[in-house]
């Protein structure tokens, strides 16, 4: 299903986003507070897109490339995993070219994606954060997101054990 909004068209995720992906995968900035490190190889992020397109076609998660509408320009995707339809929730996440950061896109985006999960009966929202990711928090809270919960050492990302926020709504 594309989303469409006042700036930005949602589409599928297609393998042949990878080539897209890649840039802000392998960028540290970007990926700081991802729970994997950045990605040198491009043919592992081509492996991770597909991976992805093949859990939407288990109806296990929704994936969105954002685009620029007026100049199609790929700028990052937002993402809808562990869906449990018995439960009528998912967990969302979103990322975001370093270069395209501070211009609402990511409000944008994630609005829209809240607005179709609702008109699709999903009743709840998680999203988890890396203790430190005040942007990503920021949003969430804008969004009407809740902080529900401290989870220690939840993430390990070459090793290190990372704090992560929990945060949720419910529609
Ligand atoms: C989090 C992310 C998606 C935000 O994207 P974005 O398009 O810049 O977000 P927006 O512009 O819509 O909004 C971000 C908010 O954070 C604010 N912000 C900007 N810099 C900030 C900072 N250093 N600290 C706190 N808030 C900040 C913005 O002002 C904006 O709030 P406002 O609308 O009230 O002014 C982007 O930074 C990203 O891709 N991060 C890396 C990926 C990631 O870790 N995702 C989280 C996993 S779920």
């Amino acid at each position: 299903m594309i989303l469409e909004t006042e700036r930005l068209t949602l589409a599928p995720l297609v393998p042949a986003d990878a080539p897209y992906v890649y840039p802000f995968m392998s960028d540290p900035e970007v990926m700081a507070h991802w729970d994997r490190a950045p990605v040198e190889d491009p043919d592992e992020v081509a492996g991770a897109v597909a991976a992805q397109v093949e859990e939407m076609e288990q109806g296990k998660a929704l994936y969105w490339a954002i685009r620029l509408t007026r100049t199609g320009r790929f700028m990052g995707y937002c993402e809808l995993v562990d869906l449990d339809w018995r439960h009528h929730r998912g967990e969302l996440g979103f990322i975001i070219a370093r270069e395209d950061w501070g211009q609402g896109y990511a409000t944008e985006a994630v609005k829209a994606v809240l607005a179709h999960c609702a008109s699709s009966g999903l009743k709840r929202m998680v999203a988890r954060t890396h203790v430190g990711d005040s942007r990503s928090e920021k949003l969430l809270l804008k969004l009407g997101f809740e902080q529900e919960g401290y989870l220690k050492g939840h993430v390990d990302r070459e090793g290190e054990r990372r704090d992560c926020r929990l945060f949720g709504l419910l529609f």
